[in-house]
């Protein structure tokens, strides 16, 4: 299953056939665009802030291109993950394994074979696959990509010590060839940044560490109800983060977070299992964070950490990790991920081929979580002074679960939770609104709240966040050091994450299959074994129409915390069948 691409003898007759297909195609080639397409017109190509250009790359370079190829079945797979996630479903929780999910989207034989004898007429011939096959990653120098990709123009760019390799104008390809590619991967797409921040210090003045009761794992199982025998004991259960930064986390900052924080609970202090090559910075507040916290909720759970700075200059890390869920027929039953990039940023061709790796991971059991954003509503700024609020993806997914965050009413006492000003949320414009939310999220507009104008936002898209945790105040070490304040939904994402874990082990304790992709029975709760929270409203645009604000927290779901935080104990007896 998983060897890498062949373009063996037996494939010679066909190979030959298509050529005679192909060879007027190459002929065309150099006669201009007329004769081929852009897979992703609308994707920005531009560079983003802090990268400096640093040249054109020498065509004798190497590069590595990530070809997606166009999939079958995609409304079956639609519809099969409708069925294992919907608990009313003779099918809930008949989860299929990689190999079934692979003879279900395996690309057709004449893709195959289409792409095969391109990238071989090019002489492109170390290509690896995926157990799906619906991935082909190939080396090649950039004279070669460029002549596969006309218009594309291979530079380098510089951030501190990173180095990537992009082009900054489109790409296209044969029109032959477009139908049976969804897009390539490793010539647009900077690495977005997505980090928690301390806020140690507000308005230039350092605040008072010892004054404040600070989130802790403590504070967390406290608030969330878990008590001391909460904890994993099921022997296959398992959850994951994944980062794609150039930083790692240290397995001796785990260890002393633990002995200092992780008192009244059994938990595990190492990870099980590092998949990919740690940054080679220092590690991070951001990979501290996400391995202390996941741990300390989904406690004495076996965890691993997908970690992929890019290892190939021209890689996209992200794209990376989801090749390696298609390629590994074994992996955590639940994965938490602090990733997000402009949805506006983003060609509609590449999120909808990333929609249907998170339907392929859905339909496996595996449930993904992302982070909501730390921007609030966000803010684009139109033509002639007009803004909208600018939502995120994969936040704005319709198939992944996304998490909002929220603090204390009273920072100094273990009270009820309220918004956090920075948690992202609102409405996709590219997604539209799914079936298992449409009811709720209508019930949020035709309520009588003061909503943002609505030339602000999309009143027929998907909305998030589905549900929060706290995001304020975490205490993490990083580096040896204990640090306060720190914040952002990357904390309150492996929060939820470690307690969808503890459910799941409950789950497997008792013979039945994971929770999965865990939207449909979410919004079929209506909020029940969840605290609701409905104070407060975030970010949005810093204009005269808007203020500064976003949406508002409101009783039920809203776009701001979703559902609210979980009352674990409410919320496993829930979710226990
Ligand atoms: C997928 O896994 C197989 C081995 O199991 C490996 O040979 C292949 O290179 C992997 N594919 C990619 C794209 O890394
Ligand atoms: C959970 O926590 C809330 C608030 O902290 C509390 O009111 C409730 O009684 C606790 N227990 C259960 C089982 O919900
Ligand atoms: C911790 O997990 C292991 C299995 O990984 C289990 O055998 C053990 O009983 C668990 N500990 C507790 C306190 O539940
Ligand atoms: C755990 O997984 C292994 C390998 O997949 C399997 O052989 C074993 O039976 C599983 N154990 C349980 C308790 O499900
Ligand atoms: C609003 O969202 C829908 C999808 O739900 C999309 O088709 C439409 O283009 C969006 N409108 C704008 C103005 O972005």
């Amino acid at each position: 299953m998983h060897t890498d691409y062949a373009f063996g003898l037996t494939q010679q007759s066909v190979i030959l056939v298509t050529m005679r297909i192909l060879i007027p195609v190459f002929a065309v080639l150099f006669c201009g665009p007329v004769w081929s397409k852009h897979l992703e017109a609308d994707q920005d190509t531009s560079v983003p802030e802090g990268w400096i250009h640093a040249g054109r790359v020498a065509s004798s370079d190497q590069v590595e291109l990530t070809f997606a190829l166009k999939q079958q079945n995609v409304d079956q797979l639609r519809r099969l993950l409708e069925q294992v996630s919907d608990p009313d479903s003779l099918n809930y929780g008949k989860f299929l394994s990689l190999e079934e999910v692979a003879s279900l989207v395996h690309p057709s034989e004449l893709t195959h074979k289409v792409v095969q004898s391109w990238l071989r007429g090019h002489g492109v011939r170390e290509c690896r696959t995926v157990a799906t096959q619906d991935f082909l990653q190939c080396d090649m120098t950039v004279q070669v990509a460029e002549t596969l990709l006309p218009g594309s123009e291979f530079h380098r760019y510089m951030k501190g010590q990173r180095s990537l390799v992009r082009s900054p104008t489109p790409y296209s390809i044969h029109k032959d060839l477009s139908q049976h590619l969804d897009f390539v991967g490793g010539v647009h797409r900077f690495p977005p940044e997505m980090q928690a921040v301390s806020r140690a210090w507000t308005n230039g003045k350092q605040r008072e560490v010892g004054f404040h009761l600070g989130v802790t794992p403590t504070v967390l199982r406290s608030r969330y109800n878990l008590t001391a025998a909460d904890v994993g004991s099921a022997e296959n259960n398992s959850q994951a983060v994944a980062q794609f930064l150039e930083q790692f986390y240290h397995p001796a900052d785990l260890a002393e977070f633990m002995s200092l924080f992780g008192g009244g609970f059994k938990h595990m202090s190492s990870v099980a299992r590092v998949v990919g090559t740690q940054g080679g910075g220092k590690a991070g507040l951001e990979a501290s964070l996400d391995v202390e916290y996941i741990m300390s909720t989904g406690a004495n759970i076996s965890t691993w950490v997908f970690t992929n700075p890019g290892r190939h200059e021209s890689q996209e890390p992200f794209l990376q990790w989801m090749l390696l869920l298609s390629n590994m027929s074994e992996v955590p039953w639940v994965h938490t991920i602090s990733y997000g990039d402009d949805e506006d940023s983003l060609a509609v061709a590449y999120m909808e081929r990333i929609n249907n790796e998170f339907m392929k991971a859905g339909v496996r059991g595996i449930s993904m979580l992302f982070a909501s954003g730390d921007s609030g509503a966000g803010c684009r700024h139109l033509t002639k002074g007009n803004n909208a609020f600018r939502p995120s993806f994969p936040a704005s997914s319709p198939y992944v679960t996304t998490v909002g965050g929220t603090s204390f009413k009273n920072p100094f006492k273990l009270t009820y939770e309220v918004t956090d000003y920075i948690s992202g949320g609102g409405f996709s414009n590219v997604f539209p609104m799914p079936d298992y939310q449409v009811s709720t999220v209508n019930a949020y507009l035709k309520a009588m709240h003061a909503l943002p104008p609505t030339t602000y936002f999309n009143t027929s898209g998907r909305a998030y966040p589905d549900m929060a945790a706290l995001s304020d105040n975490y205490w993490v070490v990083t580096n040896r050091v204990p640090i306060p304040w720190v914040s952002g939904t990357s904390a309150s994402t492996p929060v939820v994450g470690g307690i969808l874990s503890l459910i799941n082990d409950q789950r497997l304790l008792k013979g039945l299959p994971t929770l999965g992709f865990l939207n449909p029975r979410l919004y079929r709760l209506q909020g029940q074994a969840l605290f609701d929270v409905t104070e407060g409203c975030h970010l949005g645009c810093l204009d005269e129409q808007v203020e500064g604000k976003g949406f508002c927290a409101a009783p039920s779901w809203d776009p701001v915390t979703g559902w609210g935080t979980p009352n674990y104990p409410a919320l496993l007896a829930a979710l226990l069948d």
